[in-house]
């Protein structure tokens, strides 16, 4: 039997909807997707990073037009990959923007995505019934860093070349296939040629179809349960006759209309950034990438760019048993898995910090600290001292961790309220304060700062 479709007043929606179930879709996803009534600034980023995705493909494909993956070296003896870069930078029309939107997309993706997962660890997103949603984003995280990683390599400056020849050796200190494993990544007995080309293919076809996969199977796991909200509970349990939720207000157009405002407000930052600092101050592009790719000299210090430093402290500060460096790489490696483990370490009763124990916001608070701490510290070349701070760092971050199946069951929890809270002073400063913050951002680029 055929299954009964909406009808409007559009015959061209109405041919489509009888061969496809466009209305179906756009009302179940958006129109009629009912969302906590209470969601706040932490609710930007999912959007946000989204938006940033597909800056980041669109800037990718039109950088992929011009860019050559080739190590050679070209009659004026520089790598033709890094001539290609300048070539975009310099000659083609507007390619330098593109450039820089792409370089600059890359650290902006790794702020809202850092801010994203730390708003799910705040009001206990990854719990119950979200822990998929949570699991898919752990894998949107790793891909991220494995896109990141190749990606840097690409315009084969000093920084390129040397990070990758880093990062790549650490698979050699794993027994048994770790000598084999590397060759095998680099696909020769150094970073060469044969890595740059496939490093091209993954970043920018492989990895980007695994990544917009995820994205999906993220969005469908969440639109199955709904969201969580600042409050942690669950706007489910309160239902008008007609199943829909007391306290969710349609997606369309009410959280369609605020996120656009996320939008304006990150666009401006962006564009602050991508007009007037594009390297972000060394940070979001190292000076010795600037220079071309030479295996004959190594750069004074090598470090990662900022978004993999945490880890990479982390790397550092464990010293080598036994002579080898596999108990820092495993417990790089354990770094991010435990982040994916979340929704079974906490067992905690309450989802939002609003109504958690002391214990477990003082634990949250140690663990930010811990991370921007390690993320400083492995920016910079390790001294005793700051070995010695990164590996009480390091304690502390898997601490957070390891410890949590206890501590979150300790200390007494708030009782959380049986209905959503929704302030709408609070909403209405925090919208005079995004527009007050985009005019005096905006005022400071129109007089150039
Ligand atoms: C490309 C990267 C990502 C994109 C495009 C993305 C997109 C989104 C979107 C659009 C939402 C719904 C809106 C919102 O709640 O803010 C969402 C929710 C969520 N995301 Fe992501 N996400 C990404 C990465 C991640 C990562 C890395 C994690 C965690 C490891 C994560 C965990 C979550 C959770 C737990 C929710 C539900 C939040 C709630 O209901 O309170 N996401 N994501």
């Amino acid at each position: 039997m055929k299954k009964e479709q909406p009808q409007s007043n559009s015959k061209l929606l109405n041919w489509i909807d009888a061969r496809f179930p466009l209305t179906t879709l756009w009302k179940s996803q958006v129109s009629e997707y009912y969302a906590p009534k209470n969601f706040n600034f932490w609710y930007y980023f999912g959007s946000l990073a989204l938006l940033v995705l597909v800056i980041q493909i669109v800037s990718g494909i039109f950088l992929a037009m011009n860019f050559k993956p080739d190590g050679n070296l070209n009659a004026d003896g520089l790598p033709v990959a890094f001539a290609s870069v300048e070539y975009i930078m310099r000659d083609v029309s507007g390619g330098w923007i593109i450039r820089y939107m792409h370089s600059t997309g890359a650290s902006f993706f790794f702020i809202v995505v850092y801010l994203h997962m730390f708003r799910g660890l705040i009001y206990g997103s990854f719990k119950k019934p979200r822990e998929l949603v949570w699991i898919f984003g752990a894998l949107i995280f790793l891909c991220l860093m494995a896109e990141a990683f190749m990606g840097y390599l690409l315009p084969w400056g000093q920084m390129s070349f040397w990070g990758a020849q880093v990062i790549i050796n650490l698979f050699s200190a794993i027994p048994v296939i770790g000598p084999d494993l590397s060759v095998w990544i680099r696909g020769d007995f150094n970073v060469s040629d044969a890595t740059l080309n496939r490093f091209f293919s993954l970043h920018v076809i492989a990895i980007p179809l695994v990544l917009i996969c995820l994205v999906v199977a993220h969005l469908i796991a969440l639109h199955e349960v709904g969201s969580n909200n600042p409050d942690g509970i669950e706007i489910h349990d309160n239902e008008d006759e007609n199943g829909i939720p007391l306290d969710g207000i349609p997606f369309h157009p009410y959280y369609t209309v605020k996120d656009i405002l996320g939008v304006v407000v990150f666009l401006i930052a962006f564009c602050g950034v991508l007009f007037f600092a594009p390297t972000g101050g060394g940070y979001f592009l190292e000076a010795p990438n600037f220079d071309p790719a030479d295996p004959m000299k190594t750069p004074a210090h090598i470090a990662p760019v900022w978004y993999f430093t945490p880890f990479y402290a982390i790397l550092r500060a464990v010293p080598s048993f036994l002579n080898t460096q596999v108990w820092g790489v495993i417990a790089m490696g354990a770094a991010v898995v435990l982040i994916a483990l979340l929704p079974w370490l906490d067992k905690g009763e309450v989802k939002s910090i609003r109504y958690r124990s002391t214990i477990f916001k003082v634990a949250v608070v140690l663990f930010v600290i811990a991370f921007i701490g390690l993320g400083i510290l492995g920016a910079m070349p390790a001294t005793d001292l700051r070995t010695a701070i990164a590996r009480i760092l390091t304690f502390v971050y898997f601490a957070f961790f390891i410890g949590m199946p206890f501590y979150s069951r300790m200390g007494v929890n708030k009782q959380p309220p049986a209905r959503v809270t929704f302030s709408t002073t609070r909403q209405k400063v925090m919208f005079f304060v995004y527009v007050a913050i985009t005019l005096v951002v905006a005022y400071l680029f129109a007089t150039n700062i």
